[in-house]
């Protein structure tokens, strides 16, 4: 597995990691034991980055990375959690009471004393415009409390504004063969300020598994039956924003041209891991098989794939069904 660097905190990373809201709520239930299992085969597969949030079950994606962490420190895992969900959207609840308060319980779901990363939650705009998010995210590093921070974000614009902020360590945004804007707009700049990028969101919630159907369903309680016109949070975040009858065409087209033995996911988590100014992909993983699978597919990194030829493949189905509806908009 790959590793690099996260941002210029002196740490590295999987450039494989793991996405954890899984092993929360919002995708139908996961067990405690599979939770655990997820965890342990991906970190036995190479993974050293788990992603997790505050509101990932209300503390449960947290609190079970807390019970792996305890039961098998020897894997060096880096954990990047994320706060600012757990009230209104509104500017106003982003402040240095509520930091404290929100971190305060993260260390305590994690069992640590300073938590590696904590990323803003996809706050509004204004949140990253002002000056004094930030000065109140160096106090928590002043205080011990966190070792670096990050935020993440919706759309690009927002990511070109946390950029200009010295102290960021990371831009989570989602990117993947559906969402291409990152490319052109946020990677070169992050590279360039050496600030590091996770990328969310990267099988568009599984249509880029390439195991979906038009007969294919979710559960009730499954954000990809409850959240598909932005019912609940962003559209953008189920999906990817895209339409799934279109999402399934536009998998077909991008599975129809690989060799045999890659998959269509192992083929789209290595194309973005090999996007220059990404340092990490975190896809989500609800079994052990998936947790696998993922964490394999860092070695098509290493050669005996043709990425060059599927990033091309890449474009012309993007720029044939997504562009349009797509790039507008995040
Ligand atoms: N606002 C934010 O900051 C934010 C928002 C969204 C996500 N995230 C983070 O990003 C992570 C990744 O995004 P995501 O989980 O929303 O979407 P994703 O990674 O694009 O999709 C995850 C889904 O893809 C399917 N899948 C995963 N690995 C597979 C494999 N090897 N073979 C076949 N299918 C596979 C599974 O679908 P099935 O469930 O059908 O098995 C899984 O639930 C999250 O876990 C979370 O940590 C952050």
């Amino acid at each position: 597995m790959q590793t690099r660097p996260l941002g210029r905190t002196g740490r590295s990373v999987s450039a494989i990691g793991l996405g954890t809201w899984q092993l929360g709520a919002d995708w139908g239930q996961v067990s405690q034991i599979d939770a655990l299992a997820v965890l342990g085969a991906a970190a036995a597969h190479g993974v050293t980055l788990f992603d997790t949030a505050d509101v990932y079950g209300d503390g449960r994606s947290e609190s079970l990375i807390g019970e792996f962490l305890a039961a098998a420190p020897e894997h060096g895992i880096t954990v990047a959690t994320k706060m600012g969900r757990r009230l209104p959207q509104n500017p106003e609840n982003y402040n240095p009471d509520n930091f404290h308060a929100w971190a305060e319980r993260s260390r305590r779901n994690l069992g640590v004393d300073t938590l590696d990363l904590v990323q803003l939650h996809c706050p509004p705009s204004s949140v990253i415009a002002a000056d004094d998010t930030w000065s109140a995210l160096d106090d928590l590093v002043a205080e011990g409390i966190v070792a670096a921070y990050g935020v993440s974000v919706e759309t690009c614009a927002q990511a070109l504004d946390a950029l200009s902020r010295p102290n960021l360590t990371n831009i989570q945004i989602i990117f993947n063969p559906f969402r291409l804007k990152p490319l052109d707009e946020v990677l070169p700049a992050a590279r360039a300020a050496q600030v590091a990028v996770f990328a969310r969101v990267p099988l568009a919630s599984g249509l880029l598994s390439g195991r979906y159907t038009e007969q294919t369903t979710f559960a009730s309680d499954d954000h990809r039956s409850y959240n598909r016109n932005g019912e609940a949070f962003d559209r953008g975040e189920t999906f990817s924003g895209v339409d799934y009858a279109i999402g399934l065409t536009a998998a077909r087209r991008l599975a129809a041209t690989l060799p045999d033995g890659v998959s269509l996911p192992a083929a789209t988590l290595a194309w973005i891991a090999s996007r220059p100014g990404v340092t990490t992909v975190i896809p989500g993983a609800r079994n052990v098989r998936q947790a696998q699978g993922n964490a394999d597919a860092g070695a098509l990194l290493d050669g005996g794939f043709d990425l060059a030829a599927f990033d091309a493949t890449v474009h012309e189905v993007y720029d044939d069904l997504l562009r349009a509806a797509i790039h507008p908009l995040w």
